[in-house]
């Protein structure tokens, strides 16, 4: 798609944007993931590099290439992400948490891989929380210093669904939330995208559809 050069109108900003999906060792040859492609990611680093900004893209496990420009760190875990994320942080304005990141990881992680004779017929793995990254930023949060979270909802209905987003928002204390519905055919791996964007008192500030690059100019219109 063909797009008008906009004005650098984010020149001297300074942007820590995370992408893909973190992974949780099972064993030397397995893990638990998620279906983040890290497109909605790359696709915001682009744009913001196109208008003039500074991008890190913390990359965790991308099927696509990061965009020429920005410095990249990569990452594979949830513990790897938030190191990089907190080493970062405070040498940057604007920290955009677009990666999924695992919610639970196997307690105990086997340091051979795990052998089908040695198990039997069925297999139960314990699983624990894992920390919340976007969480720690916000409560490190330096002054003056504006973070965007995403949200990722099954939810169908336009009202539930900023409901949810409002709660998540206040729960993480951003100043701007994604909401972003997901499915077994949506969001996910596709080249475009349907989002919601909320301030911290869950008011929807805009809407965006389309490819996952036009998108990402409209989250960063949403940047003040
Ligand atoms: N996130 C994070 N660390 C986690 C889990 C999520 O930083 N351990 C971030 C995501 O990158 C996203 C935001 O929190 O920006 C919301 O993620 P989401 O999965 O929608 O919400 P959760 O708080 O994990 O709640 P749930 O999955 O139960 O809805
Ligand atoms: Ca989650």
């Amino acid at each position: 798609a063909l797009r008008v050069v906009g004005p650098r109108d984010l020149a001297g900003r300074r942007i820590l944007i995370s992408a893909g999906g973190t992974r949780e060792p099972l064993d030397p040859v397995r893990f638990l993931g998620n279906r983040s492609s890290g497109r909605q990611g790359v696709a915001l680093a682009r744009a913001a590099l196109d208008r003039g900004a500074e991008v890190t893209l913390v990359a965790a496990n991308l099927e696509v290439e990061a965009p020429h420009g920005a410095a990249v760190e990569e990452v594979g875990t949830t513990d790897e992400l938030l190191a990089a994320m907190r080493r970062l942080s405070s040498a940057h304005d604007t920290i955009i948490m677009a990666a999924a990141v695992a919610d639970f990881r196997p307690r105990e992680v086997a340091q051979g891989k795990i052998k089908k004779d040695d198990i039997g017929e069925t297999l139960s793995i314990e699983l624990e929380r894992t920390p919340d990254v976007l969480q720690s930023l916000c409560a490190e949060r330096a002054p003056g210093q504006r973070i965007v979270g995403f949200a990722a909802e099954t939810e169908q209905d336009a009202e539930a669904l900023r409901a949810l987003g409002a709660v998540k928002a206040a729960r993480k204390g951003v100043d701007l939330l994604v909401v972003n519905r997901v499915g077994w055919s949506e969001g996910f791996g596709s080249s475009t995208n349907d989002v919601m964007i909320l301030d911290a008192a869950g008011t929807v500030v805009s809407t965006a559809s389309g490819d996952k690059l036009s998108v990402a100019d409209r989250i960063l219109d949403a940047l003040d």
